[in-house]
């Protein structure tokens, strides 16, 4: 009788610890896992770290599925070039600072924000590419954006002794873009990009 009750006992701890241990990571949060470190072996350009720290701080994704954290890691790139554009702005407003007037400077900041614009736009044109699984073109416009970042950054290095005030910006949204780009390539073969 004792032995019965304590086997019965036995099996209720570890249905309980079974249950609790399942609860402490739900599947979604080991969806993120996953698709970093896919993200990351595939692309040597993307750290696993920054691809959770970057979805994991976008409040939907815990429980988003591949299909849709592809959707959050494109809107958190549009979040990211929309903060950035506006920073531009504010850095070619900025009259106490001297190092805004340099006129080379400025055309380097006036470059990125046209650069900045067009990628909105282009970041607006792929979430609705993937929104309706045309993933071969989201690809080309994450592409571009991508390129865009880099362009931006480029710029200011041609002058010498001229440093970019935007090389933190400009690597997240590489980074992000390069994120997307990879989520979006999980559900489709990426295209041949002509150059
Ligand atoms: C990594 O970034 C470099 C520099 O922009 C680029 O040329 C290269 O194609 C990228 N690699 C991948 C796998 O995307
Ligand atoms: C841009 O992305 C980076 C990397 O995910 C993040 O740390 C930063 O807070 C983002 N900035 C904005 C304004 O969303
Ligand atoms: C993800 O969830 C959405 C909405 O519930 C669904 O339409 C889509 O097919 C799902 N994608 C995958 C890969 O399961
Ligand atoms: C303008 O530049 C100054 C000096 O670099 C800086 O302290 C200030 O925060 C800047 N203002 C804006 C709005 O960026």
């Amino acid at each position: 009788m004792s032995s019965i009750l304590s086997i019965s006992l036995f099996i209720q701890l570890l249905l309980l610890f079974g249950v609790q241990d399942a609860g402490a990571t739900p599947p979604s949060h080991n969806l993120i896992h996953e698709t970093c470190r896919k993200c990351a072996r595939n692309d040597p350009n993307l750290s696993y770290d920054f691809c959770v720290t970057s979805l994991q701080a976008a409040p939907d994704s815990r429980c988003a599925n591949l299909t849709q954290l592809g959707v959050i890691s494109l809107k958190l790139t549009r979040q990211n070039l929309t903060a950035t554009k506006k920073y531009i702005r504010l850095l070619l407003k900025n009259k106490t600072s001297h190092q805004y007037d340099d006129p080379y400077i400025r055309s380097c900041l006036k470059d990125c924000f046209r650069l900045y614009s067009d990628a909105i736009l282009s970041l607006k044109e792929a979430i609705a590419d993937y929104k309706s699984t045309n993933y071969a073109d989201a690809n080309i416009k994450v592409s571009s954006v991508l390129d865009a970042s880099t362009t931006c950054e480029d710029g200011f290095k041609e002058k010498q002794g001229v440093s970019s005030p935007l090389t933190k910006r400009n690597g997240d949204t590489f980074h992000l873009s390069a994120l997307a780009l990879s989520i979006i390539n999980m559900h489709a073969p990426p295209p041949i990009r002509i150059h």
